[in-house]
């Protein structure tokens, strides 16, 4: 891991990332959608769920600049070979309540091919909110593979691979404020 942190560029596993959107630039837009949100949302109580890993520092920063009521749980979509022979299953994990006739803002660091959104929401679906919405501090457009509604995006971005703010490569860099790009 680079040892300076202000460089414009940092090293990960003989990797080469420069920057691309440095922290205020996430946290201005960060305050817009908040702003957004407080609008949409005011006296419902939404419920957000913050997928892991990536988006703990966006649904941090959000949260923050958001004064309306408001509860957050943090969920992951689990995938493990099902016992039938149709292969993959995924699995909603970390809801511990129900959200049967709730305003449900899920919160994702990145949005790629998609495919993982569209999963989630047909988990979410299944457990009767009053509403659904997705809100996303990143989406690549031309990656998208299924057709998805996204009421609430940061930034969108081309087809390029991003680290930091949440984002991982193998595992490392979610812990650098500006997002970088390789
Ligand atoms: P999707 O199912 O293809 O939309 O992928 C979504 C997940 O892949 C995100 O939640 C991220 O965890 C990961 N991902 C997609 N693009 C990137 C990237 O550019 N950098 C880091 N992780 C990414
Ligand atoms: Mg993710």
């Amino acid at each position: 891991m680079n040892k300076f942190p202000n460089m414009d560029s940092l090293q990960i596993n003989n990797q080469t990332f420069q920057i691309f959107i440095p922290e205020p630039e996430i946290l201005a837009r960060i305050a817009q959608l908040a702003h957004i949100l407080q609008t949409d949302y005011q006296n419902t109580r939404p419920l957000f769920l913050a997928v892991l890993n990536g988006s703990f520092m966006f649904a941090s920063d959000l949260l923050k600049c958001l004064h309306i009521e408001c509860e957050i749980q943090f969920v992951k979509l689990s995938s493990y070979q099902g016992m039938q022979s149709t292969g993959k299953v995924s699995e909603l994990i970390g809801l511990n309540q129900s959200i049967a006739n709730r305003d449900i803002i899920i919160l994702e660091d990145i949005i790629d091919s998609g495919l993982t959104m569209h999963e989630l929401l047909q988990s979410v679906q299944k457990l009767q909110p009053k509403s659904i919405e997705v809100c996303a501090l990143l989406l690549k457009p031309e990656a998208l593979k299924v057709p998805l509604q996204i009421k609430y995006v940061g930034f969108e971005v081309g087809n390029e691979f991003l680290l930091g703010y949440g984002l991982d490569y193998d595992g490392l860099g979610r812990n650098l404020r500006h997002i970088f790009k390789l």
